[in-house]
């Protein structure tokens, strides 16, 4: 049976880098609080009207395709990873296809709405593609651009000091070595809670979902309104019920039980153990869930790689940056066992193992 591979991979992260002491100039903040509850120092910012989700995450195809040696039209299906996407729709995949100049007629794209563990997700639909011969050069991308989401007031300080913008990108090829390239993805959600990590303005929910709610949530939506006022109300905007929203000591709790389990599962599977792991590549939620999890699996730092000091939390971006980072760093050689987590709104989780 086919196996597949990342045949290429590279990243894009924007210029403008912005210090827990720029944010604290705008908002009630401190660099003491952001790194003793995060490990964050800073992250980068893309540049309005020059920059896009689209465009970082072309960037950072680009390199992965130069690197996975072949050419922008061999592209044969997209993969795009994003919570932050340039329109409602269409997605940001057709988008990256028009800034790549991917035209050849057998060229598809799809987006995937799966926040956090959106690469992996897309990884594991990649997999399946190729190993079941139907598409031999997939491009997976994940990319964000945050910092024109968020409430840079006081009130919005749990949520926006936490993350940043960038992109990752693989090429996920057949592979032709025995024994290298994917063993395993492990995916899996629960809906239960998920306004506790969301963005839910604007949306189309007209209030709906309050009933299947624990506690009352304001949507910000009129009731009595009979038409339009649907997607964004002056409600919404008047008390910034257009942002993102997180109770995060609920999704801490969450993310360090979900993180050991799917990881031990995907092990469990192929019959290996966490001290079979060279190289462990956390998604950059907070550096706090990262050395937990570390903990709780007993590996060394050399066997865990992190970044979120640099780049905070970037979502679908966060694990290509940092693998494409640990690669270029020369900490991921032939016949390493890579693994690859990732938790976040939804709730949405999974793992993959990579025999690089
Ligand atoms: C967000 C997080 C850092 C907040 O840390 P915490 O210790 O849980 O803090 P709390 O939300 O309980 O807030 C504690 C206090 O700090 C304040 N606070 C929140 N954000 C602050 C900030 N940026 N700067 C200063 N104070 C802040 C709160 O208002 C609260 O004040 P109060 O006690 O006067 O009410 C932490 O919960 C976390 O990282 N959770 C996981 C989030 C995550 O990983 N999300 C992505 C998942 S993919």
């Amino acid at each position: 049976m086919i196996r597949s591979k990342i045949g290429g991979i590279g990243y894009y992260v924007p210029e403008t880098v912005v210090t827990n002491d720029d944010l604290s100039k705008v908002m009630e903040t401190s660099d003491e609080w952001i790194q003793e509850r995060t490990g964050i120092r800073e992250r980068r910012y893309g540049t309005k009207h020059k920059e896009t989700t689209t465009s970082m995450g072309a960037r950072a195809a680009e390199v992965a395709i130069q690197r996975a040696g072949i050419s922008k039209e061999d592209v044969d299906f997209i993969i795009f990873a994003t919570l932050s996407p340039d329109y409602y729709f269409p997605g940001c995949g057709v988008l990256l296809q028009r800034e790549l100049g991917i035209t050849h007629k057998e060229a598809a794209a799809l987006d995937i709405r799966n926040q956090c563990s959106g690469f992996l997700y897309g990884l594991s639909i990649a997999d399946q593609f190729v190993r079941s011969g139907m598409y031999k050069n997939v491009l997976l991308v994940g990319s964000e651009m945050h910092s024109m989401g968020l409430d840079f007031s006081t009130r919005g300080r749990n949520v926006t000091v936490i993350f940043g913008d960038g992109a990752g990108a693989v090429v996920v090829q057949p592979s032709e070595k025995e024994g290298q390239g994917i063993l395993t993805t492990k995916l899996h959600s629960d809906g239960t809670y998920a306004e506790k990590l969301a963005f839910i303005n604007p949306g189309a929910h007209g209030g709906y979902h309050l009933d299947k709610m624990e506690e009352e949530y304001d949507f910000g939506y009129d009731y009595d309104q009979k038409y339009g006022e649907i997607f964004i109300t002056d409600k919404m905007l008047k008390d910034g019920q257009i942002f993102p929203n997180m109770e995060g000591q609920f999704v801490f709790k969450m993310a360090v039980q979900k993180f050991p389990e799917v990881i031990n599962e995907a092990l469990d599977e192929v019959g290996l153990s966490t001290k079979d792991i060279d190289m462990l590549i956390p998604h950059q939620a907070n550096l706090r869930i990262s050395q937990f999890v570390q903990k709780r699996l007993g590996l060394t730092d050399e066997q865990v790689w992190n970044n979120i000091q640099k780049f905070g939390n970037t979502t679908a971006a966060s694990v290509p940056i940092a693998f494409c980072e640990a690669w270029e760093a020369g900490k991921i050689k032939e016949g390493d066992l890579v693994c690859l987590a990732a938790f976040g709104s939804g709730f949405t989780w999974g793992s993959a193992l990579i025999r690089w």
